[in-house]
């Protein structure tokens, strides 16, 4: 495995693969790598003949100083764990190296990105987007692979390739969950034992609005219910908690039978700020349950 720091060695790098027909996967990460990385590098690495994986703390999508500073920074433990699962070129670069000089283009993904975390985190599609578009320009893939516990970053980056023409297909797979139910996060890492112990009733909470939801609740009693659950933690900040069509991420206020649906929350446990989310794809929801 490769470790380039530099947007130039990058580009020179992806050029001479894409001169050599090879096919190139990009894994776009912050590190503290999990599981649920890891399985992105490995579908990558099925699926391309080069992998590179971007690791890098982007500042322009932090919008809490204190996050920014305590998101854990691991680079040699995550570069033990690339190549073995497959990855070729490590692309650690700089702060500097990223943003030579302040962007000043401001994306602007419209009702996709005036909910939930873009409604709660102004600014942050805007650094995702402009990170993500640097990286694809310098890796140029024909793959990029998102996880999905961040579904509305996977909406917002698809909106962004399709609006700019990146000519890359966009990979998406499910959140991977430790066996407690806890969506696998780099953050996770942060959580005070009493905290850890008690997050996966955030799950949990997704389950028990899924379930109202396919019983025919409306969205509003789903919500209500679910936050209500998680209102029994105390340990638990509830930010939002949203029901929304997968699609458009617009929220739902009844279930329209073949709707693909998203249900979205965010909230402090412990100190550390953890989103997750459940779909529904039509084909999970009952029959007539409308
Ligand atoms: O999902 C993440 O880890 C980040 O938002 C990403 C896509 C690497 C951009 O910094």
């Amino acid at each position: 495995m490769e470790i380039l720091h530099t947007a130039a060695a990058l580009q020179a790098y992806t050029e001479n693969c894409r001169r050599a027909g090879l096919r190139l996967g990009l894994v776009p990460t912050m590190g503290a790598l999990h599981e649920g990385h890891l399985q992105l590098v490995r579908a990558a690495a099925q699926a391309c003949d080069v992998v590179i994986v971007s690791i890098f703390v982007n500042p322009t999508q932090f919008n809490n100083a204190d996050d920014f500073r305590l998101y854990p920074r691991l680079p040699q433990a995550d570069a033990d764990l690339l190549a073995p699962a497959g990855c070729t070129v490590l692309f650690l670069p700089s702060v500097e190296e990223m943003y030579p000089h302040a962007a000043v283009l401001r994306f602007d993904f419209g009702a996709l990105e005036r909910v939930m975390e873009g409604a709660h985190r102004p600014g942050h599609f805007n650094g995702v987007a402009t990170v993500v578009s640097k990286l694809f320009h310098l890796s140029r893939p024909h793959q990029a692979y998102f996880g999905q516990k961040d579904w509305q970053q996977v909406a917002i980056v698809r909106q962004m390739v399709m609006d700019l023409g990146f000519d890359l297909e966009l990979v998406s797979f499910p959140t991977v969950r430790e066996a407690d139910g806890l969506a696998m996060s780099s953050r996770n890492r942060r959580l005070p034992a009493e905290a850890r112990a008690a997050a996966p009733r955030l799950y949990a909470a997704l389950q028990l609005a899924a379930e109202q939801l396919t019983r025919g609740a409306s969205a509003a009693a789903a919500q209500a219910a679910a936050a209500a659950y998680i209102g029994q933690e105390p340990a638990f900040s509830l930010e939002y908690l949203e029901i929304a069509d997968a699609h458009t991420l617009q929220p739902i206020h009844v279930w329209v039978p073949g709707q693909a649906v998203v249900v979205c929350l965010a909230a402090q446990v412990g100190g550390v700020r953890l989103i997750d989310n459940i779909v529904l794809l039509p084909e999970q929801q009952a029959v007539g349950a409308a």
